[in-house]
């Protein structure tokens, strides 16, 4: 069991790749579009222009969420390694992602969460080449408080396990799940100080491929979007009894904060 989670997670974003990679290969002017009842995620709805102003499409597959005007918060498993990196493509600002409003700015410089392996320390940031100051950041978790309750999620990843990716991002909520129940689903590969789980029981709803490194987030007292998770892994997608499981931001808010000063802010 910790051996097929650790292999899924680093096979995940090659395997993503893949499919992003077809899909932009494939899919000409003239595909037929994705009709409007389309979910996303699994088991969501359209979300509407402008209402999640932080989210990012990463071109290796991978959603992430906009940190600052400089600086792309997303999931380790989404990069191979910390050092000079010019190949990433970010798009943003628009939920159709073949909009000709999006916002695509290439990154400069990738930063992998330390002693990451697989196992738990699932974030990364990625530096852009250009600042993005016309979208709004998303201000992550320093504390637990928020660590419970009815999450956002939201991407352009699959709609349905082994589904493709989405043109038009999607989104859902999720109740939080207990690290005991998580456990209980992922026995021996929760990493529970590092993970934070959520979804129903019943399945139905949840992220899937291609969401990976994307934030899910929900309201704080002030009633201001707050990221408390990064899209990480999970048994297939929106299975009964096998929650998402998603960084826990709160624990590594120092050391994000940390790195971020060091890229520049
Ligand atoms: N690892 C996947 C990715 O690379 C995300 C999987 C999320 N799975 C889930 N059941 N919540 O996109």
């Amino acid at each position: 069991m910790n051996r097929w989670r650790s292999l899924t997670g680093r096979m995940a974003a090659t395997l993503v790749a893949i499919t992003a990679g077809s899909l932009v290969l494939t899919a000409p002017a003239t595909a037929a579009p994705i009709p409007d009842t389309a979910p996303s995620v699994v088991g969501g709805t359209r979300a509407a222009q402008g209402e999640f102003p932080f989210m990012v499409r990463l071109s290796m597959g991978c959603g992430g969420a906009l940190y600052s005007p400089r600086l792309v918060l997303t999931a380790a498993h989404c990069v191979n390694r910390t050092g000079t990196n010019t190949s990433i493509t970010a798009t943003l600002g628009a939920v159709d992602l073949q909009a000709s409003s999006r916002i695509q700015v290439k990154s400069n410089y990738v930063y992998r969460a330390p002693g990451y392996n697989g196992s738990g320390k699932d974030w990364a940031l990625i530096r852009l080449a250009t600042p993005v100051t016309s979208q709004a950041t998303l201000p992550i978790a320093t504390s637990t408080t928020y660590d419970s309750g009815t999450f956002n999620i939201a991407g352009w990843g699959a709609a349905r396990e082994g589904g493709a990716q989405q043109r038009y991002l999607l989104k859902a909520t999720v109740p939080f799940v207990t690290d005991a129940s998580c456990s209980a689903s992922y026995p021996g590969d929760l990493v529970a100080a590092e993970e934070i789980c959520a979804g129903y029981a019943s399945g139905g709803t949840d992220t899937c491929q291609g969401d990976s490194g994307g934030p899910m987030f929900r309201r704080d007292a002030s009633n201001a979007w707050i990221q408390v998770g990064i899209v990480s892994w999970g048994d297939g997608c929106a299975r009964p009894n096998a929650p998402g499981v998603y960084t826990q931001v709160s624990t590594f808010a120092s050391s994000i904060a940390s790195a971020a000063a060091s890229l520049g802010g």
